[in-house]
């Protein structure tokens, strides 16, 4: 299983629509799981429709929930409830002529709450300081291996908010690889660059350091969850 953050620390650069159409494109061969982490929710609602987001949301079935589990120890890490399959069809399968195009491909909605539980992410904290603050950024790695995701999907394409804060660390550590999608103009191309480095010098070092000194090794959970083939690149 490959997993794709899809990020910039700019909006409007097009991380939606090249998720979405990433996601898509290989949804045609192989098995896709598609997840909303921006809590601005535009795929969420592009893919789902405003009526079955709405209905997610009230379930509470959004990728929210991962992170709310670490913030709120009432709430139990999810399951895989949080998926919606086959999300285009299920959208549109009342109209009887619709076509099931993208069967191989599963979704995860986003809420606007998510930016309120970011918020309670970084001013929680339990035990041991620095093992607290890599949990609270492994939570999505903790979700995928919980599904056994590596079994069930081929591909997983994470749509970033346009941040650096701790949801987007999330998606960087359950990562292999990011694709930075850009305006290709002057000031843009410079923000790339920016960007890249920050991930490397800023994000990277730190995740580094607090696996190390948290002796995350040694715990229970998490266990390793460390992108080192992206760190190294
Ligand atoms: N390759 C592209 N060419 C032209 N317009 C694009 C392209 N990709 C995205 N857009 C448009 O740019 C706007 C922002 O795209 P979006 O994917 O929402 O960006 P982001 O997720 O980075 O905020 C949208 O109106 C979208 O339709
Ligand atoms: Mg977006």
């Amino acid at each position: 299983m490959k997993k794709v953050s899809v990020i910039n620390f700019k909006g409007g650069v097009g991380k939606t629509t090249l998720s979405l159409h990433l996601a898509a494109h290989l949804a045609k061969d192989h098995r896709v799981l598609l997840i909303d982490v921006d809590h601005q929710s535009s795929l969420s609602i592009v893919v789902l429709g405003a009526t079955l987001w709405e209905a997610r949301v009230k379930e509470q079935k959004t990728i929210n929930r991962v992170f709310e589990s670490f913030c709120n120890r009432k709430i139990p890490m999810p399951g895989k409830e949080i998926i919606v399959k086959n999300p285009i069809f299920e959208r549109h399968k009342r109209r009887s002529y619709y076509e099931n195009r993208y069967p191989k491909l599963d979704f995860v909605s986003a809420q606007f709450e998510l930016d309120d539980t970011e918020i309670d992410l970084a001013s929680t904290s339990y035990g041991n300081p620095l093992l607290s603050e890599w949990q609270k950024r492994t939570l999505l790695s903790e979700w995928l291996d919980s599904i056994d995701a590596s079994n069930t999907y081929d591909y997983v394409i994470f749509d970033c908010p346009p941040a650096t804060k701790i949801v987007s660390q999330n998606t960087l550590v359950a990562s292999d690889s990011f694709v930075i999608p850009v305006i290709p103009d002057d000031l843009s191309s410079r923000g790339v660059t920016h960007f890249r480095g920050l991930v490397q010098l800023k994000i990277d070092e730190k995740l580094a350091y607090l696996k190390k000194t948290a002796n995350v090794g040694t715990c229970q959970s998490p266990v390793d969850r460390f992108p080192m083939i992206r760190v190294k690149g």
